[in-house]
């Protein structure tokens, strides 16, 4: 069963979703109060947001290497899960929790044997996606099978937003709306699916609710319109 797939952003007027340049007190509330309200299992970044929460030191290299089968581990079942979509092993952990979230790592078959290594000794969960590259239907699959998650929101950046969004894999889009226009060339936007135009259709989306929130911040709840991004 795929898990039912909600995206939740903060987004400038402009779509940018860094917030250096943005000048509120206390930036953080406005994503994590709102996303707060949002039930779900397990919250999904991509690897760069993930870095924010990882251990900043590589672990020493392990003294005995030993050859760790590819296969998928459950370091241990919770009720909350924090989910990384981290290819190539990148990211490194002193625990395998991020707050009260158990930590599962989405990988695909490049990673090295003590990169696992490492996972299993900290006890950190892993599911493979594919062998180069993830396919993120059978990821969201296996996270409803080996944890039972049943609602995923899907917290960012862009490029992890852009790679769900062009499989056709988010069924709700939440969007908290900073009154701010940002104007960042270059910089990561809510969707970064494609460069220039493809065959792909942009999704299309009806709105859920709309409310005003912190006095100028609109929240927006959208529904994905099925059938309309495929290529
Ligand atoms: N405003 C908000 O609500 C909000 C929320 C979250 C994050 N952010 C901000 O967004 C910024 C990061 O955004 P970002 O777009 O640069 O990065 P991101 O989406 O967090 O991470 C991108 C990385 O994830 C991996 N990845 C994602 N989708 C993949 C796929 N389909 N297949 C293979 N790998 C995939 C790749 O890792 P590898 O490079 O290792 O291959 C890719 O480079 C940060 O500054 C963060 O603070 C803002």
């Amino acid at each position: 069963m795929k898990p039912y797939v909600i995206c939740h952003m903060l987004g400038s007027v402009d779509g940018r979703i860094k917030q250096n340049i943005w000048g509120f007190k206390d930036h953080h509330k406005y994503f994590e109060e709102t996303a707060a309200k949002i039930k779900a299992d397990a919250w999904l970044v991509g690897r760069v947001t993930m870095e924010e929460f990882s251990s900043k030191r590589k672990p020493a290299a392990p003294a005995k290497r030993v050859v760790v089968p590819k296969e998928d581990f459950v370091g241990k079942l919770s009720k909350t899960y924090a989910v990384v979509i981290d290819p190539s092993g990148k990211c490194y952990w002193d625990t395998n929790m991020v707050s009260t979230e158990h930590v599962i790592e989405v990988l695909t078959e490049r990673v090295s044997s003590s990169y696992l290594q490492h996972l299993r000794e900290k006890q950190v969960s892993y599911v493979f996606g594919g062998q180069d590259t993830l396919d993120l239907a059978l990821v969201l699959r296996k996270l409803n099978k080996l944890f039972n998650i049943k609602t995923v929101r899907i917290d960012g950046g862009g490029h992890v937003n852009g790679s769900f969004l062009k499989a056709g894999l988010i069924d709700e889009f939440s969007l908290v709306l900073a009154p701010v226009a940002d104007g960042t060339i270059g910089q990561p936007t809510v969707f970064e699916a494609e460069e220039g135009f493809g065959r792909r259709k942009a999704t299309q989306f009806t709105l859920k609710s709309v409310k005003r929130i912190y006095k100028d911040f609109l929240w927006l709840r959208y529904l994905v319109v099925k059938g309309k991004t495929k290529r």
